[in-house]
């Protein structure tokens, strides 16, 4: 097509992928031009509002990093992250439910013993968080490898706060023959999401505040069943009802119990992995 008009330049583009080798791609993409286009016609997108649009998405970019990761803070606010891991993660009975990576997760944490702390700091509220590693059929899983992470008191990850030494409140630990694993650490704080960037300014711009309700993140892996990417949710925190990311479910929020010996709080909590398709 020579001269492509309002009417037919979404066609005239789709039509350009018609020699993709990659079926999946041709898809992905015709959808996406429909989609931008329709979303362009829909609010009648001004060139000012369009220039501004590739203004956000280049600085958004620019603040990216190993430490930092804005994309995917702009995913997550935007619902996108819990939508796709919606679509992804099905859970069948007796499996937990899944919710957001999240920006802050660093691979190659130590793998510790059991009973470990992972404050590698002072300060806060101990926590004896114990729990084991399930089939959806309550059979112990031995051997998984459960990666935690979560941010100090202050509501700082490490990445985030030069005062933390690296690798603070994060760790790996493996289950035992009866599927259990324990560690020690300190009570998570609800923390607002990085708002000196882009995604920040666009929040205060919405109208949104920025807050997360305190959690303990969890990878839990173990061969033959597919990887949970998780969260255990503090009960009674004031955000668990307006999530910047819209990342709770009921099923993940627990009580941080006083410890029968009186010295700070429990949290026990058993995972179920569902078997890999
Ligand atoms: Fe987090």
């Amino acid at each position: 097509m020579r001269e492509a008009s309002e009417e037919t330049l979404t066609e005239a583009v789709i039509e350009k992928l018609a020699s993709c080798s990659d079926p999946r791609l041709q898809s992905i993409m015709t959808a996406l031009i429909r989609h931008l286009h329709a979303f362009a016609r829909e609010v009648e997108l001004s060139e000012a509002e369009w220039a501004e649009g590739i203004r956000f998405l280049t600085a958004t970019g620019q603040m990216c990093d190993e430490r930092r990761q804005e994309f995917i803070l702009l995913s997550d606010v935007l619902g996108l992250s819990m939508l796709v891991d919606a679509i992804n993660h099905r859970k069948p009975e007796g499996a937990t439910e899944s919710t957001v990576l999240g920006p802050f997760y660093v691979a190659g944490a130590p793998e510790l013993e059991p009973g470990a702390t992972i404050m590698r700091g002072g300060g806060g509220e101990p926590v004896a968080v114990r729990g084991r590693v399930l089939t959806p059929g309550s059979q112990p899983i031995a051997g998984a490898l459960v990666d935690v992470w979560q941010t100090a008191p202050n509501g700082f990850y490490d990445t985030q706060d030069p005062t933390q030494p690296a690798f603070n409140l994060r760790g790996r630990f493996r289950t035992d023959g009866a599927g259990a694993f324990h560690f020690r650490t300190v009570k998570p704080a609800s923390y607002p999401l990085p708002t000196d960037g882009t995604v920040g300014r666009m929040l205060a711009a919405l109208g949104r505040h920025p807050f997360r309700p305190a959690h303990i993140h969890f990878i839990v892996q173990a061969p033959g069943y597919e990887s949970l990417t998780t969260h255990l949710f503090a009960a009674g925190d004031p955000y668990l009802d307006s999530d910047a990311v819209f990342g709770v479910k009921n099923s993940l929020i627990v009580e941080f119990r006083p410890a029968a010996d009186g010295n700070g709080l429990t949290l026990d909590y058993d995972f179920g992995l569902k078997p890999a398709a």
